[in-house]
């Protein structure tokens, strides 16, 4: 991926599963996945078919991953932070509600 030559911002160190990466302070999660060369994110919990993000707006879900234990998280709305763990997600992760419940996710 083309990164601007000159970049003043600071470097941030993240691990995705299990590899340690390099972003700059700023960044989305997404795009510095992309930019270390990672195009899946999670798989989807019919059929295991591999997704990564489309939109990058927040609208298709398709780039959600666990950070640092929490599931659901759209890597695409999410500033990558130092010391970030990140995992792809496998399949549908249940969120508890307010009232106790539990709901999928797409
Ligand atoms: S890439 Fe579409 S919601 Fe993140």
């Amino acid at each position: 991926m083309l990164r601007i030559a000159r970049d003043d911002r600071p470097d941030v160190l993240f691990e995705f599963e299990g590899e340690t990466l390099t972003a700059k302070a700023g960044d989305t999660l997404a795009a510095a996945l992309l930019a270390s060369g990672h195009r899946t994110f999670r798989a989807t919990p019919v059929s295991g078919a591999p997704r990564g993000p489309l939109c990058m707006m927040g609208v298709c879900f398709d780039c959600l991953v666990e950070i640092d234990g929490a599931a659901n998280r759209q890597a695409c709305m999410t500033e990558v932070l130092d010391g970030m763990r990140v995992r792809c997600q496998d399949g549908a992760n249940d969120i508890s509600t307010a009232d106790g419940t539990a709901e999928a996710t797409p």
